[in-house]
């Protein structure tokens, strides 16, 4: 599984359908040498009404967009940047819960692979050692009252060296590598990511969208503590006790008040 070797491991949409065992995520494949966004070109196709399941992945991105208009590096080939069409019969009021859906199946993806076990750090980051490795950035479609479609885009630093970080980043990210010690084969952790997805996203019509909230609280250290939030430059302090519904962060204040949190970044 694992090679470590110099060279190019070039994502072609050969390699990626050769290396998948799931039967919904991946049914297509848009493999892009160079994109401006893979959620950008999803969110297109998906208007133009491609299926669920559709993958677009890119092996550079020049315009890949973060959280709250933030950019997000996606040099060559040392990554997984892809976005993923999904038609989910929800209520517009539950969209706010997919993005979870992607934070533990990356999770549960790098741990069965890499034996390695990511902390998850709302609203969706997986990081190791307070470091960032994966974001998930969700953009959703609505239509009376419910879910059109939504684009679960994810980004995944795999293979980078410290020092192949821009320099503004290099305290607060990592990759998988510099975790494991070794190269990886991206195929591999890509078709290991979709398999978790696919499996998570059949299991809400059975068990519903709460019960995969249940499994990101157990992998978040900072449930049930006191943390503080920033929201632009005001700050909010509290325990963090729930997520609710709609996926927003429920924080007990020290007046006993809950607050509710749509939007913010916790800070360490
Ligand atoms: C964040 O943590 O701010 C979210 C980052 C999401 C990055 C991924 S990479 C693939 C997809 N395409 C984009 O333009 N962004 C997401």
């Amino acid at each position: 599984m694992i090679k470590d070797r110099p060279g190019f491991d070039l994502l072609s949409e050969e390699r990626i359908k050769a290396a998948l065992k799931t039967d919904l995520l991946g049914n297509r494949v848009y493999a892009f040498w160079s994109v401006g966004s893979t959620n950008e070109f999803a969110y297109r196709r998906a208007l133009q009404g491609d299926l669920e399941g559709v993958l677009v992945i890119a092996e550079q991105q020049t315009k890949g967009k973060g959280r709250k208009s933030r950019d997000w590096d996606s040099p060559f080939y040392k990554g997984l940047w892809f976005s993923l069409i999904l038609r989910p019969d929800i209520q517009s009021s539950q969209a706010g819960l997919l993005p979870y859906l992607a934070g533990v199946s990356v999770a549960e993806a790098v741990e069965n692979l890499l034996k390695l076990t990511p902390d998850l750090k709302w609203p969706n980051d997986l990081l190791f050692q307070g470091k960032k490795f994966c974001g998930i950035l969700s953009e959703v479609e609505f239509e009376n009252g419910k879910v059109k479609f939504i684009i679960l885009g994810i980004g995944i630093n795999v293979n980078q060296k410290p020092d192949e970080f821009p320099e503004q980043y290099q305290h607060q990210a990592t990759s998988l590598r510099q975790n494991y010690n070794s190269r990886i084969d991206r195929a591999e952790l890509l078709a290991e990511v979709l398999y978790c997805l696919e499996q998570n996203y059949k299991s809400i019509a059975t068990y519903g969208l709460n019960e995969i909230v249940s499994k990101w609280k157990k992998r978040c250290p900072q449930f049930g503590k006191e943390i503080v939030i920033m929201q632009d430059d005001v700050q909010v302090q509290g325990q963090f006790v729930d997520i609710d519904d709609n996926g927003c962060l429920i924080l007990q204040t020290e007046s006993g008040a809950t607050k509710k949190i749509v939007a913010g970044d916790i800070r360490f």
